[in-house]
């Protein structure tokens, strides 16, 4: 089985950014542990703070691979081009947040992207991400 995580803007800087919302781990040491649980699972991980990178990426992914988890922080918000994408490729993706976008200011409550993915984890942590690949599992 493989997975792909994508991640988005500014989640590179987890551990150190507003550690109250988003938690003190970073994002390697959580995928280390998650990829030394799930040894029978191809997990590649792929972020970049570039939503036409985030295209390109779900594009390269999503024909190949068997599931796609998706945390496209503050794009969740604003772009149609990642929901367009998610409804063009093959590969199920599961829209991930960390923290709970529903109970925040409310911009975050729109996403351009739950519709065109097969469901949604917020508010549950890094968590979210083991919940989804057990999804697909
Ligand atoms: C986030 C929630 C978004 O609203 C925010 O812009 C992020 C992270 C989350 O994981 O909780 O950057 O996607």
């Amino acid at each position: 089985m493989k997975i792909a995580i994508i991640n988005g803007p500014n989640l590179n800087l987890l551990g150190t950014r507003e550690p109250g919302i988003y938690g003190r781990q970073t994002f390697e040491d959580f995928l280390k542990a998650l990829k030394e649980k799930y040894t029978d699972v191809q997990i590649d991980y792929f972020q970049s703070n570039v939503e036409g990178e985030l295209v390109n990426e779900l594009q390269r992914t999503g024909f190949s691979y068997d599931g796609i988890l998706l945390n496209a922080a503050a794009y969740t918000h604003t772009s149609i081009a990642l929901g367009d994408a998610i409804a063009a490729i093959k590969t199920p993706v599961v829209e991930v947040h960390i923290s709970n976008i529903s109970a925040r200011e409310e911009f975050r409550k729109n996403s351009y992207i739950s519709a065109k993915c097969i469901g949604s984890i917020s508010g549950l942590g890094l968590k979210g991400y083991e919940l989804g690949l057990l999804y697909f599992l």
